[in-house]
C-alpha cells in the first residue's frame, strides 16, 4: 500500500520517516519529496507491502508528532516511477509549461479537476483580462481556496464551477473553449471515455486538450484515447532528465 505523510519538517530524513512507520510494520520504501534546492516539500511517500499494516499505520500514526511536527497520513494512489518528481517539476514550472503547451492571451481555458488551482491561476495570468478560465472540481473547499488565492492576486477572470461526481456533463455550450487542462485527475474519474467525449464537445475546432495522465502513464492513456478517434495527437512534453513514466501530452480537436 502506498501512503502519504504530510506536515513534515524541512530537514526530515528518509531514515526518520522509516523508523516512524517501522513501529507498525514492514516499510519497503520511503521517498521524501524535495524541491530543486534539496529541501523537503513537507511530505513523503511511504510504501508498506502489507495492506493491513498500512491501514494500521493510518489509524495509529495519523496526527502524531514526528521531529517536532504533527503529521497527517493517508492512503494514496499508486504512482509510476518518476511520476512524483514530474509532478513537482510541473508545479515549479506551471507558468512556463502552460505557455509552452499553447495557452495564450485572450483564450478561454477550462481546468477540469482544478483542485486548489495551481494551473487555473497560472492560466488566468497568461490569458489576461480578455481571456477567461473555468475552474471545475467536485470539492467545494478546493474551489473556495482557489477563489481566495485569485482574489489575493487581483485575478477576476476565473469562474469556478462545482461539479457532481455522478456525472461528467459540463454546463457549457458546444465549441466554446480554446484549451482544456486535464492534469492529474483522470485516475479519479470512473467514466473516463464519457469525460473525454464531453471535453471534445465543449472544445472549439482546433482547440487543445492538454493531459498529465498521472497514475495512468502515457502509454496506457494513449491506448485509451486513440481508439476514440476524436483528438489528434500533437506532442508529448517533459524534461528528458526526469525520465518519467508520465508527461504532458497534447492533442487537438
Ligand atoms: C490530484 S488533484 C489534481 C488537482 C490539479 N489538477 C493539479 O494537478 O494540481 C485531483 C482533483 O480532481 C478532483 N476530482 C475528482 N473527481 C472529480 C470529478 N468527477 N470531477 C471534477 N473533479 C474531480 C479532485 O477533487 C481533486 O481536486
Amino acid at each position: 500500500m502506498q501512503l502519504y505523510i504530510g506536515g513534515l519538517s524541512e530537514g526530515i530524513t528518509e531514515d526518520e520517516v522509516t523508523t516512524f512507520f517501522s513501529k507498525i510494520g514492514t516499510v519497503e520504501r520511503v521517498r521524501v519529496i524535495k524541491d530543486i534546492s534539496g529541501k523537503s516539500r513537507g511530505f513523503a511517500i511511504v510504501r508498506m507491502p502489507n495492506n493491513a499494516e498500512g491501514e494500521e499505520a493510518i489509524k495509529k500514526l495519523n496526527g502524531l508528532m514526528l521531529a517536532g511536527r504533527r503529521v497527517q497520513i493517508g492512503r494514496m494512489h499508486e504512482t509510476l516511477p518518476g511520476e512524483m518528481e514530474f509532478r513537482e517539476w510541473l508545479r515549479d514550472n506551471a507558468h512556463q509549461v502552460l505557455e509552452k503547451v499553447g495557452v495564450s492571451s485572450g483564450q478561454t481555458v477550462l481546468d477540469f479537476g482544478c483542485g486548489p488551482g495551481l494551473f487555473s491561476i497560472a492560466s488566468a495570468i497568461i490569458v489576461g483580462h480578455r481571456g477567461k478560465v473555468y475552474a471545475l472540481d467536485v470539492h467545494p473547499d478546493a474551489l473556495e481556496h482557489l477563489r481566495k488565492a485569485a482574489s489575493r492576486k487581483g485575478l477576476d477572470n476565473i469562474e469556478t464551477m462545482l461539479l457532481d461526481r455522478s456525472t461528467v456533463s459540463i454546463e457549457l455550450d458546444n465549441d466554446t473553449v480554446d484549451v482544456v487542462l486535464l492534469y492529474d485527475v483522470l485516475q479519479e474519474i470512473p467514466d473516463k471515455l464519457g469525460l473525454l467525449k464531453e471535453l471534445h464537445r465543449i472544445l472549439k475546432r482546433g482547440g487543445l486538450l492538454s493531459v498529465f495522465p498521472m497514475h495512468l502513464g502515457t502509454d496506457k492513456f494513449l491506448t485509451m484515447i486513440n481508439p476514440l478517434g476524436l483528438f489528434q495527437f500533437r506532442e508529448r512534453y517533459g524534461p528528458p532528465e526526469l525520465q518519467s513514466a508520465s508527461e504532458v501530452i497534447n492533442f487537438t480537436k
